[in-house]
């Protein structure tokens, strides 16, 4: 039996064994993906010892991604400069780490606003957190010319900014709204709007018409930022895809076969998320 996990502390509402069991199955691979919750004193143990507890690789979450970036093998450049860890796999007993985010993010884009045209645009970050340094990492991969990053912690941008280069330019959060006439994406990777924290305050209405708004939150699947969003008639992408399209090439690291992103799947992890979820 094939076998990879999810650990995070706590790890209850993780959705991926949800999204990795429907894969397996639909691709007739004899094998499980489970829930495994490791506290941080635990970690170093877990990871060292993955190959003996029969684990072909893990995807790790909070609060862990970038305590496992140090006890891993990092073999490429983006996952460097993200400098945290999402997916562990071992290849000739060796444990290498990577991050999916970046290709997450971009993919959920494609998916769901394909008509996005990303090299020649500016686009508005919210956050300097770390999800922000995956989103900031693939948005200029994807040829930005410029992200403004707009963080209530001014030095957290500025880190973001020494970090990735002169592309990147830290906002003030109280001049959040004086930066979004001229945004072709806004994306917000803060906690703002997720179930149980504080929502958003930001007023839309400056962005321009054929703007798109994206959430990397998915709890609940339509963020107070994304249903005002649709209210203004501009174009929304929920962040479930990106949760969705970031757990691709795990899977296919571990048990050897790409697995495709399709609405079946989406409409299956939504209506977990939000039982009043219509398809
Ligand atoms: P993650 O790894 O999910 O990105 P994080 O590193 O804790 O989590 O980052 C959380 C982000 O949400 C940060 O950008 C944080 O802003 P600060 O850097 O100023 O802390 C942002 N955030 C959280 N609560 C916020 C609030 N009440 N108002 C504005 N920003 C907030």
């Amino acid at each position: 039996m094939k076998k990879a996990c999810v650990i995070g502390w706590p790890i209850t509402h993780s959705r991926s064994p949800l999204i990795h069991n429907y894969w397996l199955k639909q691709l007739g691979i004899e094998g499980r993906y489970e829930r495994v919750p490791i506290e941080p004193a635990a970690l170093e143990q877990f990871i060292s010892s993955l190959a003996r507890s029969g684990y072909l690789g893990c995807n790790v979450t909070i609060p862990h991604k970038e305590a496992v970036s140090r006890l891993v093998t990092i073999a490429d450049e983006d996952t460097q400069a993200i400098g945290t860890v999402n997916t562990v796999y071992l290849r000739e007993a060796r444990i290498f780490g990577t991050n999916t985010d970046a290709e997450g993010f971009l993919a959920n884009l494609n998916w769901r606003a394909p008509e996005l045209e990303l090299s020649n645009q500016l686009v508005v970050v919210l956050g300097a957190g770390g999800s922000s340094l995956a989103v900031v990492a693939a948005l200029l991969s994807a040829g930005v010319p410029g992200i403004a990053i707009v963080n209530r912690t001014h030095e957290r941008a500025e880190a973001v900014r020494k970090r990735f280069g002169h592309r990147v330019q830290p906002v003030s959060w109280e001049r959040r709204e004086d930066v979004l006439t001229s945004a072709s994406l806004l994306v917000n990777t803060t906690s703002l709007g997720m179930t149980g924290q504080p929502r958003m305050d930001l007023d839309l209405r400056r962005l321009p018409d054929s703007a798109v708004v994206t959430d990397i939150v998915y709890s609940p699947l339509v963020t107070p930022l994304l249903r005002q969003a649709a209210q203004r008639g501009l174009k929304t992408v929920t962040g479930l895809g990106m949760l969705l399209h970031q757990a691709v090439r795990g899977f296919e690291l571990w048990f050897g076969q790409r697995p495709d992103v399709t609405q079946t799947l989406y409409d299956l992890v939504a209506m977990d998320i939000d039982p009043g979820y219509q398809p």
